[in-house]
């Protein structure tokens, strides 16, 4: 990448520049609505904006999370965008590793994502068959479960992702 790129975590001051963001780099679906409910939960949502001369040029949230009946901290990394123009130079990736590195350091365990596994493949992400999502997935999706780990569970974890209100919406989780 050219430009010097800048990771900060996301403010109020960023929500107009999110809200063009989103629908520039996913033209065919609206996450806006998900987005501006998860940026009402501080805590335990990360907001990570990647900047490049001023310009909000990525963004990406993970939502801290667990899993049912366990004392394990994870999260859950979603949505991530990087603007149409700024796509392919390794933005969304620095901002993914970014994000990793913050919460390792605040005590979470393993990060869990639904999405392409050829682009989540090339971060370290694997299938994960043990931590179910909140909603059984369709046959075609199975393969976009996917969780890297942070530090190892002993033994490995199971069950639910229980996940806040923002998350708990069927359509998130279908074709
Ligand atoms: C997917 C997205 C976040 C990746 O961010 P990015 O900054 O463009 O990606 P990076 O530069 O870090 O990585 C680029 C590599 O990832 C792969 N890649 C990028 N977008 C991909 C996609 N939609 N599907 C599969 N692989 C993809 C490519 O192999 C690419 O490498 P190449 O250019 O050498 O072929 C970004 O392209 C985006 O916002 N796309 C539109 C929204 C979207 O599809 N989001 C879904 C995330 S699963």
């Amino acid at each position: 990448m050219r430009e010097k790129l800048e990771i900060r975590e996301g403010s109020p001051s960023d929500s107009a520049a999110i809200e063009k963001l989103y629908p520039d780099a996913f033209p065919d679906e609206d996450l806006l609505p998900l987005v501006r409910e998860l940026l009402q939960e501080p805590p335990i949502v990360l907001s990570l904006v990647g900047i490049i001369d001023r310009s909000r040029v990525g963004h990406v949230i993970f939502t801290t999370c667990g899993v049912a009946r366990g004392t394990d901290k994870v999260a859950l990394l979603g949505p991530l965008a990087v603007a149409r123009a700024w796509q392919r130079q390794g933005i969304g990736s620095a901002i993914v590793h970014a994000g990793l590195q913050r919460l390792e350091n605040a005590g979470v365990t393993q990060v869990y994502v639904l999405g392409d596994p050829a682009y989540y493949g090339r971060l370290g992400f694997v299938p994960e068959a043990g931590v179910e999502p909140p909603y059984p997935l369709p046959a075609e999706w199975r393969g976009a479960w996917q969780r890297i780990s942070l530090s190892s569970a002993e033994p490995p974890l199971r069950g639910k992702l229980s996940l806040p209100k923002p998350w708990l919406q069927p359509s998130l989780w279908a074709p």
